[in-house]
């Protein structure tokens, strides 16, 4: 199982002060050398948190791999076409939301989807779509020649009808996995909530990142990776 660490929180610090600290690009070696898999960072329409300078940085000194999430907006693909980050995640955005609220509606929104997803594609960048746990929604994700779905684990994370969660995510990541994509999961994840999400068949990759941000307030960075991978791959 792959731990990639979202470091958009540092970011979220920052922009709280509009000071030049604390900077997430001094995240990415202490990630790295603690064993995480990979880095990821969110890039919104409003840059509020994650900047293109952040996103340029982290991109030149990243040794294990990149995930940038990011959504249709053409102005953005564009700037992420020029990053060339190992893999995209394509997500929604609404404009004022508080973190992201939910999986892609592939329905209301194929076209854009489609397009966006060739276009990163023909950069060579592995593209994963970030989708409820739904059984349809991953034939669909298929149909749309992606490489990987996310499962969004935020209803496993909020609910106390845990093993319905749990079955949805079982249900879907098998279905996704018959049909030859990767699957990865993540948002809402803690230390706390892990055993029930490693129990979930064929995930190969959790991206978790403001539970070991807040951790780190407290322990450092490195030793809040170090605890996450330790849960992660003992279990
Ligand atoms: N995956 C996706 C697609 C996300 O949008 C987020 C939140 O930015 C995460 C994972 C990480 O969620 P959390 O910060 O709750 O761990």
């Amino acid at each position: 199982m792959r731990l990639g660490v979202n470091i958009d929180h540092i970011a979220t610090l920052r922009s709280q002060r509009g000071t030049p600290y604390p900077d997430p690009v001094d995240a990415v070696p202490i990630v790295e050398l603690a064993g995480a898999n990979g880095i990821t960072c969110h890039i919104r329409i409003d840059r509020r948190h994650i900047t293109e300078r952040d996103v340029r940085l982290i991109r030149d000194i990243t040794k294990t791999s990149l995930n940038v999430e990011l959504c249709t907006d053409p102005e953005i693909v564009n700037f992420i076409c020029g990053i060339k980050p190992h893999h995209a995640c394509l997500v929604p955005e609404r404009e004022g939301e508080q973190t992201t609220e939910g999986g892609l509606d592939l329905s209301k929104n194929k076209e854009d989807i489609k397009k966006t997803i060739s276009i990163l594609k023909d950069k060579g960048i592995s593209v994963t779509l970030f989708v409820e746990p739904d059984t349809f929604i991953m034939e669909t994700a298929k149909l749309l020649g992606v490489d990987a779905v996310e499962l969004n684990t935020k209803s496993y994370c909020e609910t106390s009808h845990i093993e319905k969660e749990i079955k949805r995510l079982k249900d879907a990541s098998i279905v996704a996995h018959e049909l030859g994509l990767e699957v990865h999961a993540g948002h809402g994840l803690e230390y706390h909530n892990m055993k029930g999400i490693l129990s979930v068949p064929h995930i190969v990759e959790l991206n978790i990142g403001h539970s070991i941000i807040s951790r780190a307030v407290f322990t450092g960075l490195e030793e809040a990776v170090k605890t996450m991978l330790t849960l992660i791959r003992n279990e």
